[in-house]
């Protein structure tokens, strides 16, 4: 069943190249068009959207947010669907609202969608279980997919969950905001992804065995990103937290002077995402300033960036790509360093103590 890995997560983790290219074959037509199977007229008249969802389902959101807001022009909010149900903003016509969970089974989500389609939004729902109790709740439903995940860390539905973002994104955009030349070249950088994913995972997980036998004792970590990948640096630490139960914070990085960057000595890495950009200058400044105060710094970052060797002590390389379809690479160097810290240290990887793979409860 593991067929030959040690552990689910790392067959899912290995499994993210071909589920995001099952997605692309599913989702774009034979003429390059995006068609996600949603009711004829759906995002019409759609004016903002709402996404309702937690854990690492929030996080994909977040960057949900950043694609339909930076590649569409649709406004966007991301709550936590355990704050959304008990303090729901004022209600706004033309508002989709989008339920994002990889069970469908999650409480809090479905009760927040509830309230949102009492309230008369639109719902959309983003599952990996097309017949869970989403389906029921939500006015469409689009599958992400991926096959049934065991592993209680999410790594595959979260890939999963990423694609459909870029796709709903596109799909706002043909409303006007991009040409159809733009459309098409977005169309052709998702399909080079999958090729750059395998070759991380081919080329890196010797090299994070290696490097996560230095963290075996570590207490605490910081995960830094900005812009899209600020998400990935919350990810990276939900991911370490959940499975090898060391203390990992997720800050942008412009925000460590305020207040984290208190924490750091010479015990506590830091892990940055610098990858090329619009902020790639300011993420290897606020790196600096961590490794000013002694700590051990692990860029993922281009391998053969110079500024970049200077500031890290260790990089987990990703191929350069366009900013806006970083998050797909980045996330994956950080889904290794949390598995193999948690398998060094001896812990049962699949399913860590206190975690359900569903949460049905509130
Ligand atoms: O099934 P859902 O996507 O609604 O689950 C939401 C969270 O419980 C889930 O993402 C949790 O944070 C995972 N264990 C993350 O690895």
């Amino acid at each position: 069943e593991k067929q030959g890995f040690k552990h689910y997560m790392l067959k899912e983790i290995y499994e993210q190249p071909g589920v995001f290219r099952a997605g692309l074959a599913r989702y774009i037509s034979e003429a390059n068009h995006v068609q996600l199977g949603l009711p004829a007229g759906f995002i019409d008249s759609i004016e903002r959207v709402e996404i309702l969802a937690c854990g690492t389902s929030w996080h994909a959101s977040l960057i949900g947010k950043y694609l339909l807001e930076q590649v569409a022009g649709i406004p966007t909010t991301v709550q936590y669907a355990s704050e959304y149900r008990y303090s729901p903003p004022p209600s706004l016509n033309n508002t989709l609202v989008i339920g994002v969970t990889q069970s469908g089974e999650t409480a809090d989500t479905l009760a927040a969608l509830e309230l949102a389609k009492s309230r008369g939004d639109r719902c959309l729902g983003i599952t990996n279980r097309t017949e869970s109790s989403i389906a029921r709740v939500a006015d469409a439903i689009i599958d992400t997919q991926a096959g049934i995940e065991i592993g209680v860390a999410a790594t595959k539905t979260f890939i999963a969950q990423l694609l459909i973002f870029y796709l709903l994104a596109l799909d706002f955009a043909a409303r006007g905001k991009l040409t159809e030349v733009q459309i098409q070249e977005f169309i052709e950088g998702l399909r080079q992804l999958p090729a750059y994913m395998e070759r991380i995972l081919e080329g890196q997980e010797r090299y994070i065995e290696d490097l996560s036998r230095l963290f075996t004792h570590t207490k605490d970590f910081i995960f830094l990103g900005r812009g899209i990948n600020f998400p990935i640096a919350l990810e990276g630490a939900l991911k370490l937290k959940e499975i090898s139960y060391i203390h990992a914070e997720g800050y942008p990085a412009g925000e460590m002077k305020h207040g984290p960057i208190a924490l750091l000595d010479e015990d506590v890495p830091v892990v940055a995402i610098a990858t090329p950009g619009a902020v790639y200058e300011k993420v290897l400044s606020n790196s600096q300033e961590a490794k000013a105060r002694d700590a051990k710094l692990i860029g993922v970052a281009p391998i053969d960036d110079l500024a970049a060797h200077e500031v890290f002590d260790h990089i987990l390389p990703i191929p350069i790509v366009d900013e806006i379809f970083s998050p797909v690479l980045t996330v994956i160097p950080l889904q290794l360093l949390s598995y193999h810290v948690a398998a060094h240290r001896g812990l049962d990887v699949d399913q860590p103590r206190n975690l359900a793979k569903s949460v049905t409860v509130e």
